[in-house]
């Protein structure tokens, strides 16, 4: 089962492929990006990763590319790669050319892709939750465009596991939860989800979606608040969003045990509902 790489319709496997050293994603972080899981052979979700794919080119001024071009593109990639549980990345950059912060209006953008394996998470992390640590959010003031401008984020994670954590969430400079490194972040209140409403200070999670929808028809209440740091304190159960991440329960947050310090009843029925809606 190869890793295989995808630059502008050539394949081959990732440790023979190269991206032109002028590439704007590369010089200015100028790039788009989606991260789609398979389960069984079959994508998770792909018409909403694929929209959200669009707005995000939109969000950069990027022309449009034919949706049939990229599903194309996809469909040979996952064929050759033959794995039923993978991890699909796609990045679209704005395209190569001498480094000049302004571009030319004849730029062609460039389309990689990589296909991996997706290892499960450690079943024993999912039963006992993980540890998360707040940080201050620092980033840019458009998060609901997924560039590959994930710079603070990557620090974000880094300076989790440097704590002995797995991961960590932003908090804005006046005190509002915003969401994971990446993923977003939900609580459990009187038996109601609660999660960020979708601004431009987060993004909008295709799992956030999943899991808001799956809680309605589990007849579990799902709202969209602003949440403060005391709120996380008084939660009966907190969980973590996201293509990779599924739902996953957490432990405590900064120290502190959040309700019995262990995933709660509704993130574990949430996340048999996730997995059977995968599957
Ligand atoms: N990240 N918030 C951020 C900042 C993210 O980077 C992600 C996903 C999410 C969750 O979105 P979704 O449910 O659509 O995966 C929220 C992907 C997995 C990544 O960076 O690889």
């Amino acid at each position: 089962m190869p890793e295989l790489a995808y630059l502008n319709g050539v394949i081959r496997p990732i440790n023979e492929t190269y991206v032109p050293i002028e590439d704007r994603g590369y010089q200015f972080g100028d790039a788009v990006y989606e991260f789609v899981a398979s389960y069984n052979g079959k994508f998770f979700c792909m018409k909403e990763h694929l929209d959200r794919l669009e707005k995000s080119m939109e969000g950069l001024s990027f022309p449009k590319v034919d949706r049939n071009f990229i599903q194309n593109a996809i469909a040979e990639l996952f064929e050759k790669a033959g794995m039923a549980r993978a991890g699909l990345y796609i990045q679209i950059s704005r395209g190569v050319a001498p480094r000049d912060h302004a571009w030319a209006k004849d730029i062609k953008l460039q389309i990689i892709m990589t296909i991996k394996k997706v290892d499960e998470l450690d079943s024993k992390i999912r039963k006992q939750g993980i540890d998360i640590i707040t940080v201050q959010d620092e980033r840019w003031s458009n998060c609901d465009i997924k560039t590959v401008q994930i710079l603070f984020n990557a620090m974000a994670k880094q300076k989790a596991k440097d704590q002995g954590a797995f991961d960590a969430i932003f908090i804005s400079k006046d005190g509002i939860v915003r969401e994971g490194t990446s993923s977003n972040f939900f609580i459990v209140k009187d038996g109601v989800i609660i999660t960020h409403p979708l601004t431009k200070n987060i993004l909008p999670g295709i799992t956030r979606m999943v899991v808001m929808d799956l809680a309605r028809n589990l007849g579990i209440k799902a709202e969209e608040k602003f949440l403060s740091k005391t709120d996380l304190f008084s939660a009966e159960e907190a969980f973590l969003t996201g293509t990779i991440t599924e739902i996953l329960g957490i432990k405590t947050i900064d120290g502190v045990p959040i309700g019995k310090g262990k995933p709660g009843e509704i993130t574990q029925k949430l996340y048999r509902a996730l997995r059977e809606k995968a599957e």
